[in-house]
């Protein structure tokens, strides 16, 4: 199908529609048209993580569902295969392209293919910087969910009414991943003012975003980091109490309580450590006690937000968004429609996730 407008004529009647509605939540992409033979691209960061095959896997169903073809391709958390991946896809003639970014910077090149081809582009999850080629964004609010992680560590340890000091470290995620300069100041922005007046206190010092990023979003490479600050302080249960882990995601996570147990704390003594996407090894570190939240994104949610995106873009229909201030690319504020996380616990991961059909009883039991 090569009917689709250029993306500047998009931007230009999105830009008008904006101007036309007064809620400012909705935009109208025209000219387009539906049918058989219709290709979208779907192109995944890795496989290695439980959320990116949920995400590849719901999406492509939901698109089939819709009449789509679909091209799902995972870039092995390497940016050259991504590339490689999303030029295959613009050179068969995919029609929408959804993307799911390794590196938010590094797709600048490829996806000006795009832009030339007048292939609409949806950044799914993660904003893609630095190119006029993003006709739309996808995401939960991801400041907060940072929010959301640094009320739990407050409310956790009261510190409005607790002198403290609470010893915390911190951990977030990938510097190319641009999530990551929500995510970190949404739950600085709960929690410095208690590093600020002393209620909380890094034994390490390493409180800067730059300082407490994790290569990868990798389990190994938190767990090193943790292994080190432990050391350094001796933060262990006899040694230098450590009350508390800010993590941003169940990756790291994890690898903060792989070493934690590997120091000797234990369910009865375990820092509160935050986390989010709800990954069946989080859910059931929850149950175990070494992991006391995880944000759930719920990714059928997602899915089917970016499902409903392509047909409205290849019908020509209204496409729906709610956010047109906050996710600002470089070179543009992306058109963006949030989706809103939740809380997961020991208290609601039931309800939630199992009566909720996220995952059976049978896989957070398993081991
Ligand atoms: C996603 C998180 C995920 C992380 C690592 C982020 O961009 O929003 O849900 O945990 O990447 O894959």
């Amino acid at each position: 199908m090569k009917k689709f407008l250029t993306l500047a004529t998009l931007m230009i009647v999105a830009t008008s529609l904006f101007a036309a509605c007064a809620g400012g939540n909705s935009n109208q992409v025209t000219g387009l048209s539906g049918g058989d033979g219709v290709t979208i691209g779907v192109s995944m960061p890795t496989q290695d993580l439980q959320r990116w095959n949920q995400d590849g896997q719901n999406l492509q169903r939901l698109l089939i569902e819709r009449g789509f073809e679909v091209n799902l391709q995972f870039g092995g958390n390497d940016v050259p295969t991504q590339v490689a991946q999303l030029e295959n896809m613009i050179a068969s003639g995919a029609d929408v392209l959804v993307v799911a970014a390794i590196d938010g910077d590094s797709l600048t090149e490829v996806l000006g293919q795009a832009e030339s081809a007048g292939i609409p582009v949806i950044a799914y999850d993660r904003l893609i910087m630095n190119t006029s080629a993003v006709t739309y964004y996808a995401t939960f609010d991801n400041f907060l969910v940072g929010v959301l992680q640094g009320e739990f560590l407050r409310d956790a340890l009261d510190l409005p009414n607790q002198p403290g000091p609470f010893n915390i470290e911190f951990f977030t995620g990938d510097p190319g991943d641009n999530n990551i300069n929500f995510f970190f100041p949404g739950a600085m922005s709960v929690l410095q003012p208690f590093l600020d007046d002393g209620t909380l206190v890094s034994p390490s010092g390493q409180t800067a975003i730059t300082e407490v990023a994790t290569i990868g979003w990798s389990t190994e490479n938190a767990q090193t980091r943790m292994e080190n600050l432990i050391a350094l302080n001796n933060l262990t249960p006899g040694g230098t109490p450590l009350h508390a882990v800010l993590a941003s995601n169940d990756s790291t996570a994890n690898g903060v309580t792989n070493a934690l147990i590997t120091a000797g704390f234990t369910p009865e003594n375990f820092p509160i450590i935050t986390g989010q996407d709800a990954d069946i090894v989080s859910v059931r570190n929850m149950i175990a006690g070494t992991q006391a939240m995880s944000v759930f994104k719920d990714t059928r949610v997602l899915a089917e937000n970016v499902a409903d995106m392509v047909a409205q873009i290849v019908n020509g229909e209204t496409v729906t968004i709610n956010n047109t201030t906050d996710y600002d690319n470089g070179v543009f504020v992306v058109p963006t429609y949030l989706s809103v996380p939740i809380v997961a616990t020991i208290d609601n991961y039931r309800e939630l996730l199992i009566d909720g059909g996220y995952y059976t009883e049978e896989e957070i039991g398993a081991n």
